[in-house]
């Protein structure tokens, strides 16, 4: 009786470690979780507009701020194609809706945000990988250039340009995903890609879920004009429009002289957290497992020395109070086998060296169980 696409829907790993991680002496390096020490006080307010209705396309004013800020990065953004989202991850949703159908091509890089394989999944996309400097044969080409999750990585100024113009010559729409973007510790060109692109079909988007609030469930996107009245017709048949309570909290925030200081502070913040980690990874885990740290962002990208599969561990971590997210889930074919990915933004330095110290002896352990199974196996 259900329709054919919910047999390709699997439950996320996310939600169902999400569901663990507030019990109590859990540490999680699972999800993308802001600092609770980041999150913003809120006044109560009785003025009933905060409770009505409103347009599909989100707030004016909010709209307006948020054009500002794109076109500041050289975004063709005027107001009147920025639409306010029920958070980024409705923008994929809605993008989705737009150009899948079963067995559409959708070029994807290996590994990327396993919550964005899972939607284009469920619409039956046939992934293909993406080059940075090849033209995509995919109608959709899908990026998270600045600090990418899960790896952190941040695409090169030559890698931008040559997938601007690849997705120009070849007609390919470019659907840029940019939540991470304000999370810089170490300088790097982060101009968009759209921005490049000086035409073509293109969408752009972000979120205040890890600069503001995530539970407010507010993000944005821009695209070129031949795409966005089918998206906010799309967004319509969702949920007629985003939060008018969350709008009004994040126009009031975002719109605060002392928003540019915010978002100096968050940097700040968990660039610290982000050496700390680094510093308990490497008396922890170094000779287990290899990484980089991040220019910006929230998450380590961990290679272990002597590959397993992580997906086995996750169950004993957990059973012993530490949750991560494996890094097979990101992968869109077939997964490569002893990766990792680590949140760094929510655990303090005392719950990360604890995490850290039991996630040490686990893949000690797990390593000294597959020698032995590879020399019996051998022997
Ligand atoms: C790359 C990427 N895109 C989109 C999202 C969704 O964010 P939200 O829906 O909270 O704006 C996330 C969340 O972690 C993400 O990492």
């Amino acid at each position: 009786m259900l329709s054919q696409r919910i047999a390709s829907l699997r439950p996320s790993p996310i939600r169902e470690i999400l569901s663990v991680i507030d019990r109590p002496g859990m540490v999680s390096f699972a999800g993308g979780l802001p600092a609770s020490e980041t999150l913003p006080h809120l006044a109560h307010s009785d003025d009933p507009a905060l409770l009505q209705y409103g347009p599909s396309e989100g707030d004016p004013e909010l709209r307006a701020a948020v054009s500002e800020q794109l076109r500041a990065l050289g975004l063709d953004a005027p107001t009147e194609r920025v639409m306010i989202l029920s958070g980024s991850q409705q923008g994929i949703d809605l993008v989705s809706k737009l150009f899948i159908d079963p067995g559409t091509p959708v070029a994807v890089e290996s590994p990327t945000y396993l919550a964005a394989l899972q939607v284009f999944r469920l619409y039956g996309a046939d992934f293909t990988n993406l080059d940075w400097d090849r033209a995509p044969t995919a109608p959709l080409a899908y990026v998270v250039p600045t600090f990418a999750n899960p790896t952190g990585r941040c695409a090169t100024r030559d890698e931008r340009d040559s997938l601007a113009r690849a997705c120009l010559d070849s007609g390919t729409t470019l659907f840029e995903d940019d939540p991470y973007r304000e999370l810089t510790y170490e300088p790097c060109d982060r101009v968009p890609v759209a921005a490049r692109m000086g035409g073509g079909s293109w969408v752009y988007q972000g979120s205040f879920s890890k600069t503001f609030a995530p539970g407010l469930r507010l993000g944005f996107l821009a695209a070129s004009e031949d795409l966005f009245p089918h998206l906010v017709m799309l967004k319509q048949a969702v949920d007629l429009h985003s939060s008018t309570l969350s709008q009004r909290l994040v126009l009031s925030a975002v719109t605060d002289p002392s928003w540019a200081q915010r978002l100096d502070d968050l940097a700040s913040f968990y660039r610290n957290r982000r050496d700390v980690f680094d510093d308990a990874l490497r008396r922890h885990l170094g000779g287990l497992a290899e990484w980089q740290a991040p220019a910006g962002g929230l998450f380590f990208w961990l290679r272990l020395t002597r590959p397993l599969d992580t997906r086995t561990l996750l169950h004993t971590a957990i059973d012993r109070g530490v949750a991560f997210m494996p890094g097979e889930e990101f992968f869109p074919d077939r997964p490569q086998l002893g990766t990792m990915r680590l949140n760094f933004s929510h655990a303090d330095a005392a719950d990360t060296e604890r995490g850290l110290r039991t996630l040490a002896t686990l893949l000690d352990g797990a390593a000294d169980h597959h020698t032995e199974q590879t020399s019996f196996q051998r022997g």
